[in-house]
């Protein structure tokens, strides 16, 4: 439910006093142990807090590794070097940042399939949606400029790859890349300029856009699995009957999300922080070089869909199009979607079916965009086989489904195709 506005008044004097000047204990209560939020929170509803958990590792530990780190092209790789051979618990610091890196987006692509598996972009959350892609963008664009600061050979032919997607923009293009850029490549002006956007600028727009986040959400509360809204049943108190305080019921929750958050995240940390070339790439383990290309220029594995459907399309700039539309569409989702019922527990067969196939098709398109299905295809066809073509096939196959799915989901719902089954009154527990 929305934030009920309490006043404390506490009975220290010096904690009274300030609290009439600034009332940050009853601002603490209001978003805590008095924000009522539904009581059928399931295992999707760990990862906001998830989210919040790896930006506060990320700044903290970023902190650490900008004590150590060089912003020059001359010196990076080797201050990198350093910091996971000489600097005290150096390794820990860094491995904790790219391992957080890859976890994020981990984080943050489940808590977005929440949103799309029960709803919760639609009115009255869709500005909470709004502002989460937002953040989703500023995070891409800061998990981008860190990969590129090691000054490894793919950080540098990753930010040349990227950077000239501008190119395919009519009449400015070229100019538009070299203002990008600073130079003519990727050069010690890109270096310093993504540097201060990735340790201050983006930092605080992602805070900032996190907060705002945040305060929509308590503004109109959150939704659950049920899909039910929850301020619709209220009792004699004026709370609603399907609602706990956030504050224990929630902190106590949420920390064991987190407990076995770090266990997983410690396995990686101490066993695999490579995790295989996933979370940081074999390439980046080789100073730049601008004279030798590595064998396969690709992004980092949260990059891979959407670069796949960048490479699958023939044209430059219409894979650039097509590339940022596969973004731009996930914001226009809560007017897409015109059904009433939020919960895909409700929902008609078609949208079922629909999310299912949307969630592979977005895994497949990650597996091409890493080079994965070249891989296989020798192996499924045979050493003859036509590698491109097979992988184009597949990839534009999967990008119409990508783009289907958008066109699906409004067709459905607009025209009154979705059967759904009745919502009930209050939330459904399992107890
Ligand atoms: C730094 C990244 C993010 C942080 C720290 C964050 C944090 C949170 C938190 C703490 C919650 C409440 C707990 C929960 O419902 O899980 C929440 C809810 C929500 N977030 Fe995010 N979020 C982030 C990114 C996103 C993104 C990228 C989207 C989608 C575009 C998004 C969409 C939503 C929605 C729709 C809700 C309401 C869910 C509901 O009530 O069912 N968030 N977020």
């Amino acid at each position: 439910m929305a934030t009920a506005h309490v006043t404390i008044k506490p009975r220290n004097r010096v904690l009274a006093w300030i609290e009439e000047r600034l009332p940050i204990l009853s601002f603490t209560a209001s978003h805590t142990s008095e924000y009522y939020a539904p009581k059928n929170f399931n295992v999707m509803y760990y990862f906001g807090s998830l989210a919040l958990l790896v930006l506060v590792n990320q700044i903290i530990t970023g902190i650490f590794l900008t004590m150590n780190y060089k912003p020059d092209a001359a010196l990076a790789f080797a201050s990198v070097e350093y910091i996971m051979r000489d600097v005290e618990w150096g390794w820990l610091i860094r491995y904790m940042h790219s391992t957080g890196a890859s976890l994020f987006f981990v984080v943050v692509y489940l808590h977005m399939f929440r949103g799309l598996m029960y709803g919760s972009y639609k009115k009255p959350r869709e500005l909470v949606w709004l502002l989460g892609m937002f953040i989703f963008l500023v995070l891409m664009a800061e998990a981008f400029m860190g990969y590129v600061l090691p000054w490894g050979n793919m950080s540098f032919w990753g930010a040349k790859v990227i950077i000239s997607l501008f190119g395919a923009v009519p009449v400015v293009g070229d100019t538009l890349v070299q203002w990008i850029m600073g130079d003519y490549n990727p050069a010690d002006a890109t270096l310093n300029r993504f540097f201060a956007l990735h340790v201050i600028a983006l930092p605080l727009v992602l805070l900032l856009l996190v907060v705002l986040h945040l305060a929509a959400l308590h503004e109109v509360g959150s939704n659950n699995p049920d899909g039910v809204e929850i301020k619709e049943k209220k009792g004699p108190s004026g709370r609603p009957l399907d609602g706990i305080p956030f504050h224990p019921y929630y902190t106590v929750k949420d920390l064991f999300g987190v407990g076995m958050f770090l266990l997983i995240a410690a396995f990686i940390i101490f066993f695999e922080p490579t995790v295989g070339g996933w979370f940081l790439e074999h390439d980046n383990f080789i100073p730049a070089n601008n004279l030798v290309t590595p064998t396969h220029i690709k992004p980092v594995w949260y990059f891979t869909p959407f670069y796949a459907i960048l490479r699958v399309i023939p044209s430059k700039l219409g894979g650039v199009i097509a590339m940022f539309s596969a973004i731009v569409l996930l914001f226009l989702v809560p007017w897409l979607d015109r059904g009433k019922v939020k919960s895909v527990r409700y929902r008609g067969r078609g949208y079922k079916l629909a999310l299912a196939v949307f969630a592979l098709v977005f895994v497949l398109l990650g597996a091409i965009g890493a080079g994965k299905t070249a891989e296989w295809i020798p192996e499924l066809f045979g050493p003859a086989a036509d590698v491109t073509l097979i992988e184009n096939a597949f990839g534009r196959t999967l990008t119409v489904l990508y783009f289907g799915f958008f066109i699906f989901l409004w067709a459905y719902t607009y025209f009154g195709l979705e059967k759904t089954k009745p919502v009930p009154e209050r939330v459904t527990t399992h107890d």
